[in-house]
């Protein structure tokens, strides 16, 4: 008797309950969904959504950080599903979620605000008055101040003055907070190392993950900022002098003539500084990688820009110089579009929405996969091949979404491409190295496995 009962379990209730969880997700997430999509005519795209909590994450991982190609997770989507306008289901980071990978779809979803918001699964480590977490018209507000004080002419001439010879953690410290050199500077920069960590980790803010450590490191942070601020209060006339983001955070007014809280002032500023300095040396890195590796691009580079100096005696550029160096910016164009910095980005649904006769239900992550536009080969010939001389044509519409796009494009776009130029400009000029070509990436935070080792040498 007691084996009969033993071997029903086994026959029986053990196959049932792997099958429930193998199915779980698409039972609990995926049906309800269906069922809705059936009401009003569409369908769900296709796709599985894995295991309970875990959905497809340990297939998610293994591309990306196993195989270390993050791409062929798309490619196995679309290999095993077939083709859709650019949509698969799958269950990610925790949640229900559709993997946008089309241009048109991504531009769709980043153009929709009324039925798209942001809610980056990390975001809050910013802090939630940052202009990363901002929704509405406080994102209006700020982000049009951010750009104007960054990211527009004027702003960008006199940030190639003051960015030059060195383009450092130190530069956008002074720049947009008034940091000088010194012991409180490199803690800082060992501080927001950690916070960085934290914003691609998995969110679960247990003692020992990246994700809590990255919280401890920001509180920290948010301290040295918070007595930054103070001494401004209380030292309202060297605004003049310093004329920085900050100051300019502490003046900025709503419609109704109020400032910014101090909250909204300090989880803006620290923001600003994590957001440009990473994303900025993970770009000089990759150029200074891809230079090493075909060097006829270094040659044309280094050519452009002897010349540029022949005719120009002073040492550092102005950005109207820069605006002359067409080779220099296609170069740019192109270690952007290959380093693919920001690999996804984030939305949520906030009500079904229909995208060619599939369904994008309500509450559902959507995931858009901004690199695999970069390394499509529908969308740029040979994506793997580093050839600044494609962007001669204009590429693809829509294929080139390296800054994302609608209103949240990247509030520091022509920063970062002027400070790209200016580095290779005195790079290409001053030096030449060669590199360790063995190096793997390290995705997903686009940084080198082992640390690529060049070698350089004054010219
Ligand atoms: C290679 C360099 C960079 C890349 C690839 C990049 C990429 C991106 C992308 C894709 C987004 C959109 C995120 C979304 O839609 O959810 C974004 C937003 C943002 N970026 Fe960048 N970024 C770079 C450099 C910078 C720099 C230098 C700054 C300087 C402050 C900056 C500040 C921001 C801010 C504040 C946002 C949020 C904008 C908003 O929510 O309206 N980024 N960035």
């Amino acid at each position: 008797m007691e084996t009969a009962t033993a071997m029903t379990v086994v026959l029986g209730v053990v196959p049932l309950v792997g099958w429930l969880l193998w199915w779980w997700n698409d039972l609990w997430f995926g049906l309800p969904a269906k069922m809705r999509c059936s009401a009003s005519g569409t369908k769900l795209p296709p796709g599985r959504m894995g295991v309970p909590f875990f959905g497809e994450m340990p297939n998610f991982l293994w591309y990306f950080k196993r195989l270390r190609r993050p791409d062929d997770y798309i490619n196995s989507k679309r290999h095993k599903y077939g083709e859709t306008p650019g949509l698969y289901k799958s269950h990610l980071f925790g949640s229900p979620v559709i993997i946008a990978c089309s241009p048109s779809l991504n531009k769709f979803v980043l153009q929709s605000d009324a039925n798209f918001i942001r809610e980056w699964p990390t975001a809050k480590i910013f802090g939630i008055n940052s202009l990363i977490c901002a929704q509405g018209k406080a994102h209006t507000r700020i982000k049009s101040f951010v750009l104007r004080a960054i990211n527009r002419p004027d702003a960008l001439r006199q940030m190639a003055v003051m960015l030059q010879p060195r383009v450092t953690f130190a530069n956008i410290a002074k720049h947009f907070a008034g940091f000088e050199p010194g012991p409180v500077l490199d803690t800082l920069d060992e501080l927001f190392k950690g916070v960085m960590h934290g914003f691609r980790a998995f969110p679960l803010n247990f003692p020992g993950t990246a994700y809590h450590h990255a919280i401890q490191c920001h509180t920290k942070v948010w301290e040295i900022f918070r007595v930054e601020l103070e001494k401004r209060k209380n030292n309202p006339d060297g605004a003049k002098a310093r004329n920085d983001l900050m100051d300019g955070l502490m003046e900025l007014k709503d419609d109704e003539g109020k400032r910014l809280r101090d909250v909204e002032v300090l989880d803006n500023i620290i923001s600003l500084v994590v957001g440009a300095y990473e994303p900025i040396s993970l770009s000089m890195m990759w150029a200074l990688y891809l230079l090493a590796k075909y060097p006829l691009v270094l040659q044309k580079l280094r050519e452009e820009n002897m010349n540029l100096s022949k005719n120009n005696d002073e040492v550092l550029i102005t950005a109207e110089d820069v605006a002359k160096l067409t080779y220099t910016k296609k170069v740019v164009e192109e270690t952007l579009r290959v380093a693919n910095i920001a690999s996804l980005v984030f939305r949520t649904a906030t009500k079904d929405v229909e995208y060619k006769g599939y369904s994008i239900p309500k509450g559902w992550k959507v995931v858009l996969w901004l690199r695999y536009l970069h390394t499509n080969p529908e969308n740029f010939e040979d994506p793997m091949c580093f050839n600044p001389d494609r962007w001669n044509e204009s590429v693809k519409p829509e294929a080139f979404q390296v800054f994302g796009g609608g209103s949240r494009i990247c509030a520091g776009n022509m920063l970062v491409r002027l400070q790209l130029a200016i580095f290779l400009h005195h790079l290409a000029r001053a030096y030449k190295y060669t590199a360790n070509h063995k190096t793997e990436l390290s995705l997903p935070s686009a940084n080198f496995e082992d640390g690529v080792e060049l070698t350089f040498s004054k010219l």
